[in-house]
């Protein structure tokens, strides 16, 4: 399909119920037309995380809302689309199976394609949605649930360079808000503490960066967070404001040291296979942290690789990047059916051996 495409997305993977329409003539640049997410957040904040039943149930109450608030935001109905996009995993199976019913629902109905997305994938395609960056590119996907370099060789084709070994970064931003009182989700929090801190008060390690390759953990970090807030604790009885943010600076600085030293050697070693196309995408949650970006940024100009980060809004989970992602499947003549499934764990690269570990979000991103 060559001509112009409408693509409804939706997404409900975790703890956000988004619905979105992308339209794309041929290869001229796409455009958003609407994008709504309803977040969860309220739902879970007494539970300090989310609660797979109480995102399931809010994802099936909201999720036809959603469509008609994008629908009515972009000020068109359903018989105008060319397809129905989905995540079908990886992510919370209550909540991919919302989502999942209530595409085939409506693709049924309107005798519309179905395209079932990988939900990584459409945060690793972003970059194409919002800057048209050409194949192959390096893509540092870093959010709630994951954290990996991936090769971008195509829609649907992926290799990766390495990952967490354990938690991630997220969940890392998460725990550490968590364990200060800070509000949830953790990332913003930390990050506007960090603003006010001494990053060098606490020195807290870097992990993995003796071994070789840009595989990463961060369970360790969290860990000594937990023990200097407590030997303050056990001193002086209680955190000072600039305890907090001293402590949010100094984990937020390892967390960036980490990502900047595995990004340098994922580079080249992307480098070394596509000399040509010198591109460093991030995508994910964690994307949106000033730190981490502006860094990147300086890590990729020591190379003279461009670097590109979509715009907050497209950082964290959003339904417009899943409907760019089926636009794409469905430009490459891709389609599923009535026997599409939810899939809490999905690989992007098949090839690859499974990281040891999947953090608190399971293999969602
Ligand atoms: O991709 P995403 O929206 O979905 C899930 O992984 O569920 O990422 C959410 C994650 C959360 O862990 C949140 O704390 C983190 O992204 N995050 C940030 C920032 N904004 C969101 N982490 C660090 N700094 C930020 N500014
Ligand atoms: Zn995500």
């Amino acid at each position: 399909m060559t001509g112009s495409l409408t693509i409804l997305g939706l997404e409900s993977s975790c703890d956000d119920t988004a619905a979105a329409i992308v339209r794309q003539h041929g290869a001229a640049r796409p455009r958003i037309l609407s994008s709504v997410v309803y977040g969860q957040t309220d739902l879970h904040a007494p539970f300090g995380g989310v609660v797979p039943e109480i995102a399931a149930r809010a994802h099936a109450e909201k999720i036809d809302l959603c469509v008609e608030e994008a629908l009515a935001r972009a000020g068109m109905s359903l018989v105008e689309m060319d397809a129905i996009a989905v995540t079908a995993g990886p992510g919370l199976i209550g909540g991919v199976l919302s989502g999942v019913m209530c595409a085939k629902g409506l693709a049924t109905a309107l005798d519309l394609p179905l395209v079932g997305v990988n939900h990584l994938a459409g945060h690793a395609l972003t970059p194409r949605l919002t800057d048209q960056v050409a194949f192959p590119y390096l893509m540092l996907l870093v959010s709630g649930g994951h954290c990996q370099f991936l090769i971008a060789h195509g829609p649907e084709t992926f290799t990766r360079l390495g990952g967490t070994i354990d938690d991630a970064p997220g969940e890392a931003f998460d725990k550490t808000a968590r364990l200060l009182g800070l509000p949830q989700p953790g990332g913003p929090s930390v990050q506007a503490e960090a603003a006010n801190g001494d990053c060098t008060r606490f020195r807290f390690p870097r992990p993995l960066l003796d071994r070789p390759g840009c595989d990463m953990s961060f369970s360790g970090l969290k860990t000594a967070l937990l023990r200097a807030r407590d030997a303050i604790l056990a001193d002086k009885g209680g955190l000072t404001v600039q305890d907090r943010a001293d402590l949010c600076a100094s984990f937020q600085a390892a967390v960036v040291d980490v990502l900047a030293e595995k990004t340098r050697r994922a580079l080249a070693m992307y480098l070394e296979h596509a000399p040509d196309q010198p591109v460093l995408a991030v995508a994910g949650g964690v994307a949106a942290n000033s730190a981490i970006r502006a860094r990147l940024e300086t890590v990729c100009a020591e190379s003279g690789t461009r670097f590109t980060a979509p715009p907050l809004h497209l950082c964290t989970d959003n339904a417009a990047m899943i409907a760019y992602a089926g636009l794409e499947r469905v430009r490459g003549g891709a389609r599923d059916d009535m026997t599409l499934s939810a899939r809490p764990r999905w690989p992007l690269d098949k090839t690859a051996p499974a990281l040891l570990g999947s953090g608190r979000k399971g293999a969602k991103a």
